[in-house]
């Protein structure tokens, strides 16, 4: 779901990034103009907090959500982190696209893709899109602390690790960090995570989430 209007507001560059080095003009917009960032969270009367931390860097995301308890919708949106400029750029963006027109229900909400939010900034570099994962991922949990206070538990989403590698319990999570860490093949995600040392089993299907989360967060093969 997308608004024209409020999207014209804000994707202000123009339509391609125009060869200034490693950022879209977009990008630096997001970056030295945050949009709906958190100024006091002390204050803000959130329906929703969710919080995480990126294992592939140490940084913090912080997202608040005020939903409209009828339709379900995102009427307000604030967060906050200790990230790079990619996190603060991907995170802007997100929390526009998010709010913007009637604001997204919280099903829809909840899918947004990080690729939808790089497409929007016209790209990332590709060793920072574990920056631009941070504010959805923040954003998920938030959503599920509002269903928690609602009392509606049944629309919880946890997003556990299936256990892949059986002997070292390495489990996709792990992979997919492996990736936005920046692994590309079976070698590079081994030096980083060990999978498949101890039960080559499973290696089938380590190759098969590498292809799976390439795609989802580089759009790659
Ligand atoms: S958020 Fe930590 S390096 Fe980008």
């Amino acid at each position: 779901m997308t608004n024209k209007k409020a999207q014209k507001s804000v994707d202000i560059a123009p339509a391609k990034n125009g060869g200034s080095g490693f950022y879209s003009d977009i990008v630096k917009e997001h970056f030295f103009h945050p949009k709906n960032f958190m100024e006091d969270d002390k204050a803000y009367k959130a329906d929703g907090q969710g919080m995480v931390g990126s294992p592939a860097c140490g940084d913090v995301m912080r997202v608040w959500i005020k939903v409209d308890k009828k339709s379900e919708r995102v009427k307000d949106l604030k967060w906050k982190t200790f990230g790079c400029a990619s996190a603060i750029a991907a995170t802007s963006m997100m929390s526009v696209m998010v709010t913007e027109g009637e604001g997204m229900t919280l099903e829809e909400a909840r899918k947004l893709r990080p690729q939808d939010i790089t497409e929007r900034l016209h790209g990332l570099p590709t060793r920072k899109i574990h920056c631009s994962v941070l504010g959805d991922k923040a954003l998920r949990s938030a959503i599920n602390d509002y269903y928690r206070k609602q009392g509606e538990t049944d629309k919880i989403e946890i997003e556990s690790g299936r256990i892949i590698d059986k002997v070292l319990k390495i489990t996709d999570h792990d992979i997919e960090e492996a990736v936005l860490e920046g692994a590309t093949n079976l070698e590079e995600v081994q030096s980083k995570t060990k999978v498949g040392t101890g039960d080559e089993t499973c290696i089938p299907e380590v190759e098969q989430l590498i292809r799976f989360y390439r795609e989802k967060f580089f759009g790659a093969e």
